[in-house]
C-alpha cells in the first residue's frame, strides 16, 4: 500500500530516498516524503501528490545528511494531505516515522498520548507510533520501539530515526513486507527489491515481529522475542533493466509486450526432458491426491479472475469440485474446509492482506495450502507449504497484466498435472493439452506483432460512458479480467456479465452506440454467443469481438472483429486477454489517464 526506504551510510541520503521511492510509486502516490538526520536535527520534508512534487521542492533547497527514511502513501486513515503525508514526528520532532500499514487500536493509543500530553497533527494512524516511541524512550531507540510495537495491534512495516541516535536506523514489521539491503559502508530498508537494485542485490527478508538495527557498518536482527538470529542473505539475480520502461511509454505497455516470455518461464522450468510436467514445488503424491475432495481457489482482483480459469481447467482435466472465492469474502462465509480440502492461494504480490487472511483461514481449518505467487520471500509464500512461483518477472504497473497469463498458465499445468496422476487426463489428451501450452508464447507474439486495429478501435470509442464485456464459459471470466482492466486505468465504467445473463436484466442498459466487447473463443458456445451479439445490436449496440482466426462468419453480426490465432477452446484465455489489456491500454492512453498509477489504487493491497 504504501513504499518505504531508508538508508544509513556515508552518501548524500536524500538523492538515495528519492531514487528509492521512484521504483516504489507503484505501491501508492497520493503524497511523499522524507526524514534526514542533519546538523543535530531531523528534518522533514513532505508533500502531497506525486513524488515528483516533492523532488521539485526538495531540488531548491539542500539538506545534507548520511541516514534518512522515505514514503510514499496510499491514504488509509485521513485524506491526502501535507499534514498526512509521512514521515510523523513527536512533538519534539526529534524522532520520525514511516509506516506502511494499519494500526487497528491507534484511537484509543491517541486518546491516552493526548492526555501524556502529546500533540497531534495528523488524522493518520503512524503518527501514535511516533508518539509512542517518544513516551517511552530514554535515549535507547530500540527499547522504545521494543516497548512501543507492544502495544500495537494491526499490520506495520516501520523505520525509525531519531535525533539522539544518529547512527541508527530502527525498523520492524508484521503482516507488511520489509527487506534489508546489505551494503559495504552502508545499508538499507525497503518495501521491496526494486527500491534497492542499484545499490545492491544482497537482501534479508525479514519475518513478522522481526526487528532490524542498521548502523553503517553493521545489521543485527532480533527476533518477536527479542533474541538475535542469524539469517541467510539472499542474492537477488533479476536484471535491472527487468524493472525499467526499457522505451516503451508505460509499465502497463512493456509488461504487456513481455507476456510471451513471462509464459516460457512460467512452462520451462517445469517441463522436463521427456517433455512432461513436472511440479517438483508441489509435493501432493497420488495418495494424498486420492484424499483430497475439493479444491478451494482464493484470490482478489485479476487474480481472482485467473483462479475463475482455474476452477475451470481442474474440473475440466483432474475431475476435482473447484471452488473459487474472492479472499475478502472466503473467511466470513465459515467455508466447508477441511484436511481433505486443497486450498489454493493465487497472489502476485504474494502480500494482499485479504488473500494472506483467507490463507491462514483455511490453513487454521486443516487444509493442504499451496502458493501461487511472483514474489520470491513474499508472505503468502513463507506461510504456504508448497508454493509455485510465476516467473512473470517485476509487474511494475498497477493493472496486471503479465502476472495474470503466468497465473493461468500456473492454473492450467497444476490441472494438466492433477489429472494425469489421478488418472482422470488421458496421456493423448495431456500431451495434446501440454503441446498447444507451449505453442502459446508464439502466438501471443503474433497478436502483439499487429496491433493497428485495436489501436483504431481505442481511438474511435475512447468516449463510452459505459462498456459492457460478454461471454460464455471460460468466455465470461475473461471478459470480467478485460472489463477490470477498462475500469482501474480509463475510469471508464464497465461491467463484464455471463452473455446469457443480459436478458435477466442488464440489456436494459444497451442503447445507441453503447459498446458490447463479446469474447466468443468457444465453439460449442458460438451459435449462443453469436444470438447474444444479435440481441444487444437489436437495441444499436457498437459490438467488437474477439474471436478465433477461423470464426470469420462473425463478421456478419460484428462490427469489429479482434482474432486471436487458432487454439485449443480450453486454452483460449492465455490468447484472448490480450487484446482485451491492449484495448484497455490504449483507450486509457488516448482519454490521457495516467495509466501506471491509476488514481484511487496501488500494486498491492496490504490492508483489508
Ligand atoms: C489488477 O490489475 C489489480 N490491480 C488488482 O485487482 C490485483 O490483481 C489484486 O489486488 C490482487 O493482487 P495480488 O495478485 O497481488 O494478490
Amino acid at each position: 500500500m504504501c513504499g518505504i526506504v531508508g538508508y544509513i551510510g556515508k552518501q548524500e541520503v536524500v538523492p538515495i530516498l528519492l531514487e528509492g521511492l521512484s521504483k516504489l510509486e507503484y505501491r501508492g502516490y497520493d503524497s511523499a516524503g522524507v526524514a534526514i538526520y542533519n546538523n543535530n536535527k531531523v528534518t522533514v520534508r513532505k508533500n502531497k501528490g506525486r513524488l515528483s512534487v516533492l523532488e521539485k521542492a526538495l531540488s531548491t533547497e539542500k539538506i545534507n545528511g548520511t541516514l534518512g527514511i522515505g514514503h510514499t502513501r496510499w491514504a488509509t486513515h485521513g485524506e491526502p494531505s501535507d499534514v498526512n503525508a509521512h514521515p510523523h514526528e513527536n512533538t519534539s520532532g526529534d524522532i520520525a516515522v514511516v509506516h506502511n500499514g494499519i494500526i487497528e487500536n491507534y484511537m484509543k493509543l491517541k486518546d491516552w498520548l493526548i492526555e501524556e500530553g502529546k500533540e497531534f497533527k495528523s488524522d493518520t494512524d503512524t503518527e501514535v507510533i511516533a508518539h509512542l516511541i517518544d513516551y517511552y524512550f530514554d535515549g535507547d531507540l530500540v527499547l522504545a520501539v521494543q516497548k512501543s510495537i507492544e502495544k500495537l495491534e494491526g499490520a506495520y512495516a516501520i523505520g525509525v530515526i531519531s535525533k539522539s541516535n544518529p547512527d541508527q536506523l530502527v525498523a520492524v514489521r508484521k503482516d507488511s513486507p520489509l527487506i534489508v539491503g546489505v551494503g559495504e559502508g552502508e545499508n538499507f530498508i525497503a518495501s521491496d527489491i526494486p527500491a534497492l537494485l542499484k545499490h545492491t542485490r544482497d537482501v534479508y527478508f525479514l519475518d513478522d515481529g522481526d526487528m532490524v538495527i542498521l548502523t553503517q557498518e553493521n545489521i543485527r536482527i532480533l527476533n518477536e522475542f527479542g533474541k538475535e538470529v542469524k539469517k541467510e542473505i539472499f542474492n537477488v539475480t533479476w536484471d535491472v533493466k527487468a524493472a525499467e520502461k526499457g522505451g516503451y511509454q508505460h509499465f502497463m505497455l512493456k509488461e504487456i509486450h513481455e507476456q510471451p516470455n513471462a509464459i516460457k518461464e512460467t512452462l520451462s522450468p517445469r517441463i522436463d526432458a521427456d517433455g512432461n510436467i513436472d511440479l517438483a514445488e508441489i509435493n501432493i503424491t497420488k495418495e494424498e491426491l486420492s484424499e483430497i475432495n475439493k479444491i478451494v481457489i482464493v484470490a482478489c482482483g485479476t487474480a481472482y479472475h485467473a483462479g475463475l480459469v482455474g476452477k475451470y481447467a481442474i474440473e475440466k482435466f483432474a475431475k476435482i469440485p473447484v471452488e473459487t472465492d474472492v479472499a475478502s469474502e472466503f473467511r466470513y462465509r465459515d467455508p466447508f474446509i477441511d484436511k481433505n480440502t486443497l486450498f489454493i492461494a493465487v497472489s502476485q504480490s504474494g502480500e494482499t492482506a485479504d488473500t494472506l487472511a483467507a490463507l491462514r483461514e483455511a490453513r487454521r481449518r486443516g487444509a493442504k495450502i499451496i502458493a501461487v505467487t511472483n514474489v520470491v520471500g513474499s508472505r503468502i509464500s513463507r506461510e504456504a507449504e508448497d508454493v509455485f512461483y510465476t516467473w512473470a518477472g517485476p509487474e511494475i504497473a498497477v493493472a496486471s497484466t503479465k502476472a495474470y497469463i503466468t497465473q493461468l498458465v500456473s492454473m492450467y499445468l497444476i490441472a494438466l498435472d492433477l489429472g494425469l496422476k489421478k488418472g482422470t487426463l488421458t496421456k493423448e489428451k495431456y500431451d495434446e493439452v501440454l503441446k498447444e501450452l507451449r505453442s502459446l508464447p508464439e502466438k501471443a507474439e503474433q497478436i502483439l506483432g499487429d496491433i493497428s486495429l485495436i489501436q483504431e478501435l481505442a481511438d474511435k470509442q475512447f468516449n463510452n460512458q459505459s462498456v459492457f464485456y460478454i461471454g460464455r464459459g471460460i468466455d465470461d471470466y475473461v471478459g470480467r479480467e478485460g472489463s477490470l482492466k477498462l475500469k482501474e486505468i480509463s475510469y471508464i465504467h464497465s461491467e463484464a456479465i455471463a452473455a446469457g445473463e443480459l436478458k435477466h436484466g442488464t440489456i436494459a442498459l444497451i442503447e445507441e452506440g453503447t459498446l458490447v466487447i463479446a469474447v466468443a473463443t468457444q465453439e460449442h458456445l458460438y451459435e449462443k454467443m453469436l444470438s447474444n451479439i444479435k440481441e444487444v445490436k437489436a437495441r444499436g449496440a457498437y459490438v467488437i469481438a474477439i474471436a478465433k482466426e477461423n470464426q470469420v462468419e462473425i463478421e456478419k453480426t460484428a462490427d469489429k472483429v479482434l482474432y486471436i490465432p487458432e487454439t485449443m477452446d480450453e486454452l483460449t484465455p492465455i490468447l484472448s486477454v490480450i487484446p482485451l489489456q491492449l484495448l484497455a491500454y490504449y483507450i486509457a492512453v488516448a482519454r490521457g489517464c495516467d495509466v501506471d498509477k491509476p488514481k484511487n489504487l496501488a500494486k498491492s493491497v496490504t490492508v483489508e
